[in-house]
């Protein structure tokens, strides 16, 4: 089993929606048993597979231990594609987390599922927060979506240097333009100065997978928007693999 982050310190910038693509990808065109694991209290990768956390159990407190957090995750309409949905007890996990010295438990939750799945991607909440690194501490690999401008190339270089200095063994990161407007020349200059990195095209449909609610791959199979992320799920495997 391989696990992923989809993280960035900043918000808005395409988290939610690279992770479900590449969730779907990952279960579909790869064929991997994957779970999707909505860690962001908003819920937003859940809205978008048309999922809802089962009754009565709590992400919060299956991630302190008390409940097994298999017990929480539920099918999707797509084949190989679970999810283990957030819900909003997961606002006062920072809490638990800051209160609690069991560093490497999300780790030990994730090692779980060795068994059951073969990829496991995280929707991160934004932020440097207890949780993200605690994150950092369990996956193979940090994905991390940056809008072109000098700005949020920035938080790519912070990022890096956070992971170096706190001595994290792994994950490696793999940074992927996010929202890319080819229209606009900072755009273009931006992008220029790491054209290695993946890039996600700013597009419309994008936005409509929160009115099909549903991956693009399912709606809008043969547009730019499916084959990059098809293409950068290619790279997250190839990534994994190395
Ligand atoms: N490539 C894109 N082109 C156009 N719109 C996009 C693209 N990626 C994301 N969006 C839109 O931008 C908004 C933010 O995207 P998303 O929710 O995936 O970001 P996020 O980083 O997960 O945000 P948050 O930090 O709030 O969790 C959404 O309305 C989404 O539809
Ligand atoms: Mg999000």
């Amino acid at each position: 089993m391989k696990a992923v982050a989809v993280f960035s310190i900043k918000g808005g910038v395409g988290k939610s929606a690279t992770a479900v693509n590449l969730a779907h990808a990952a279960a579909t065109t790869g064929g991997r048993r994957t779970l999707l694991w909505d860690l962001d209290s908003q819920g937003a990768a859940t809205w978008l597979l048309q999922r809802e956390p089962a009754s009565g159990r709590k992400a919060r407190a299956a991630l302190a231990g008390d409940e097994a957090l298999s017990g929480l995750v539920v099918h999707t309409e797509f084949p190989n594609l679970h999810i283990l949905p957030a819900d909003r007890s997961l606002r006062r996990l920072e809490g638990d987390l800051a209160r609690s010295d069991k560093e490497k438990q999300l780790r030990k939750q994730l090692k779980a599922f060795t068994e059951s799945y073969d990829r496991i991607l995280i929707d991160c909440p934004p932020g440097l927060s207890e949780l993200a690194v605690r994150i950092f501490r369990a996956v193979d690999l940090i994905v991390l979506p940056v809008i072109p401008s000098p700005l949020s190339e920035r938080a790519a270089a912070q990022l890096q240097e956070e992971l170096a200095m706190g001595g994290f063994d792994r994950p490696r990161l793999l940074p992927v333009w996010s929202m890319v407007d080819a229209r606009r020349k900072l755009h273009r200059q931006t992008v220029a100065a790491h054209p290695d990195w993946p890039q996600i095209p700013y597009s419309s449909t994008v936005e409509q997978m929160a009115v099909h609610r549903a991956p693009i791959a399912a709606f809008q199979p043969s547009g730019a928007p499916a084959r990059a992320f098809a293409a950068l799920w290619a790279q997250v495997e190839a990534a994994l693999l190395r």
